[in-house]
C-alpha cells in the first residue's frame, strides 16, 4: 500500500500551496484537496499565464494525473462552474481527470447568505469571512441537515433541497433588515448542479484504498492555513474545518497510519486576511513595503493582505500540531528590498516570556520579541539553483531550520513553476 503525503499551509493561508502542488505534482498519480471550499484561491503560474483554482485541485493542469474533491470539502456549484468556464480554453480532458466524491457536501445559495447576514450582525467583531457560505455549510453538515453530491442523483433532491432552504428562509428572517433576492440565486445554482451532474461521483474512502493497493501516489491539498484550523487555529477568528493534517483523513477517509510526507509551507514572512490576532503584524511602513513587494491581495477576495515577520512560535505550533516532515519556504524574493530581516523568537505576555500561541491569543496582549538577520539584498528571481544563492539567504534558511528542527527542502523565489529552487 502506497502511502499518502500531504501539503498543507502553517500559517493563516496563502502561504503558495498552489504552487507548490503544481511543481510536485509530475511525482504523483493523484492530487486531492480535504477541505475547505471556494474561501480557497490557489494560484498557479507557468507558461506565461496566471491561474486561480478555487476547488478544483492543483494537480489538474497536467497530463495522467487524478484530481480528487474529497468528502471534507463544500461545493459551490455556481463558483465550480465558473472555474470550469476559465479552464475551457485550456482544453483539459476534465471528465477523465476530475472526480467528487458523493460524501461532499454542498453549499447553497442560502449558506451564503446566511453568512453574509451573520457577518453583517456581528459588526465590529466579525470573522473576516470570504462571505462564500463556508461556516453556515459546515454547520449543516454537523448539524445533520446538509445536502452531498450524491443528493444531486435522487428523485427527490429538489425536495431535499426545498425543505433545506425553507429553513433558511426562516433563520434570516431574524436578521433585521436583512434583505435578499433568492430566485436570482438559485437560477445559478441549478445550472451548476447539472454540470457537477456530468462528473464522476465516487466513495473516496474507496477510491483511495484501491488506488494505494494499485501502487499509487497520492498528494493531499490543504486549503487555509493552520492557524485558521477550527481546532487549533486562532478561534473564533477562523474557518470551518480542519485544515491540519488530520483532515486529510477525515475529508479523503484516508486511515492515520497511511500519512507519509508532510509538506509544510510558509512564507519567509507573514501575512493575514480577514480578522483576529496576528502578533508580528506590521502596521507601519514596513508592512506596507512587504504588502506592495509581496502583491499581498486576496486571490478570492481581492483584500489587502495584513503583512508581518515570521512568526516562529507559531510556526513551532503549526509543525508540531501537523508532524510537519519538510518544510517549503515561500516568497524569499520579497525580501530582497530589506537591509534587515526581523524574526519572532517569542513573545512577552504580562511581563512574561512565552514560547507558545496562549489560549486566549484574541484577547491578550502578547507583544513578539524580535531578533535582526541580515538581509541578502540581491535579486533572487532569476537563481536556478541553490547552491548559487547568496550567502545571507543561506544563512537566513539554516537559523529557521535550527529554530524549527525541520529541513528547509525547497526555497520559492517567484510565482512561476520554474521559479523553485531545491535545497
Ligand atoms: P495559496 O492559497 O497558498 O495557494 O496561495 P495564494 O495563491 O493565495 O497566494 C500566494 C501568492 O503568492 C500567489 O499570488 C502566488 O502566485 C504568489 N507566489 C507564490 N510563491 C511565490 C514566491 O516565491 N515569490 C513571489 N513573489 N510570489 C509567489
Ligand atoms: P487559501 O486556501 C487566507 C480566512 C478568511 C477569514 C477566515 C474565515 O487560499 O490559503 P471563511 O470564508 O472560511 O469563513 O473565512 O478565514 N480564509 C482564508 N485566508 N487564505 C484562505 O485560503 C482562506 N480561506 C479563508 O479571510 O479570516
Ligand atoms: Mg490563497
Amino acid at each position: 500500500m502506497t502511502q499518502v503525503d500531504v501539503l498543507l499551509g502553517l500559517q493563516w493561508g496563502d502561504e503558495g500551496k498552489g504552487k507548490i502542488v503544481d511543481v510536485l505534482t509530475p511525482q504523483y498519480d493523484i492530487i486531492a484537496r480535504f477541505q475547505g471550499g471556494p474561501n480557497a484561491g490557489h494560484t498557479l503560474e507557468f507558461e506565461g499565464h496566471k491561474h486561480v483554482l478555487h476547488t478544483i485541485p492543483s494537480g489538474i493542469f497536467r497530463d495522467g494525473v487524478m484530481n480528487v474533491i474529497g468528502n471534507g470539502v463544500v461545493i459551490d456549484p455556481v463558483i465550480f462552474q465558473k472555474e470550469l468556464e476559465k479552464l475551457a480554453p485550456y482544453k483539459l480532458d476534465i471528465k477523465n481527470r476530475l472526480v467528487i466524491s458523493k460524501k461532499a457536501h454542498l453549499i447553497l445559495p442560502t449558506h451564503r447568505l446566511l453568512d453574509q447576514a451573520s457577518e453583517h450582525a456581528k459588526g465590529h467583531d466579525k470573522i473576516g469571512s470570504t462571505l462564500k457560505g463556508i461556516g453556515p455549510t459546515y454547520m449543516d453538515k454537523t448539524g445533520r441537515n446538509g445536502l452531498r453530491v450524491g443528493d444531486i442523483f435522487l428523485p427527490n433532491f429538489k425536495e431535499k433541497y426545498n425543505s433545506l432552504v425553507e429553513k433558511h428562509i426562516g433563520i434570516l428572517s431574524h436578521y433585521d433588515g436583512f434583505t435578499y433576492n433568492l430566485s436570482e440565486l438559485e437560477g445559478p445554482w441549478m445550472e451548476g448542479i447539472e454540470i457537477l451532474k456530468g462528473l464522476d461521483a465516487i466513495d473516496s474512502e474507496q477510491y483511495f484504498y484501491d488506488a494505494r493497493k494499485s501502487g499509487k501516489k497520492i498528494l493531499a491539498e490543504g486549503a487555509q492555513g493552520t492557524m485558521l484550523d477550527i481546532d487549533f487555529g486562532t478561534y473564533p477568528f477562523v474557518t470551518s474545518s480542519n485544515t491540519v493534517t488530520a483532515g486529510t483523513c477525515t475529508g479523503l477517509g484516508v486511515p492515520p497510519n497511511s500519512i507519509g510526507r508532510v509538506i509544510g509551507i510558509f512564507k519567509a514572512y507573514c501575512t493575514r486576511v480577514g480578522s483576529g490576532p496576528f502578533p508580528t503584524e506590521l502596521l507601519d511602513e514596513v508592512g506596507e513595503q512587504i504588502r506592495a513587494e509581496g502583491r499581498e491581495f486576496g486571490a478570492t477576495t481581492g483584500r489587502p493582505r495584513r503583512c508581518g515577520w515570521i512568526d516562529l512560535p507559531a510556526l513551532r505550533y503549526a509543525i508540531m500540531v501537523n508532524g510537519v516532515t519538510e518544510l517549503s519556504m515561500m516568497k524569499a524574493d520579497v525580501l530582497s528590498i530589506f537591509d534587515e530581516i526581523e524574526v519572532c523568537t517569542h513573545y512577552m505576555v504580562d511581563g512574561k516570556r512565552m514560547d507558545y500561541l496562549p489560549y486566549d491569543i484574541a484577547n491578550m496582549i502578547c507583544t513578539p520579541v524580535y531578533e535582526k538577520v541580515k538581509g541578502w539584498k540581491t535579486d533572487l528571481t532569476g537563481l536556478s539553483s541553490y547552491a548559487d544563492s547568496p550567502a545571507e539567504l543561506k544563512a537566513y534558511v539554516e537559523y529557521l531550520e535550527q529554530k524549527l528542527e525541520v529541513p528547509v527542502k525547497v526555497v520559492s523565489v517567484g510565482p512561476d513553476r520554474s521559479q523553485t529552487l531545491k535545497n
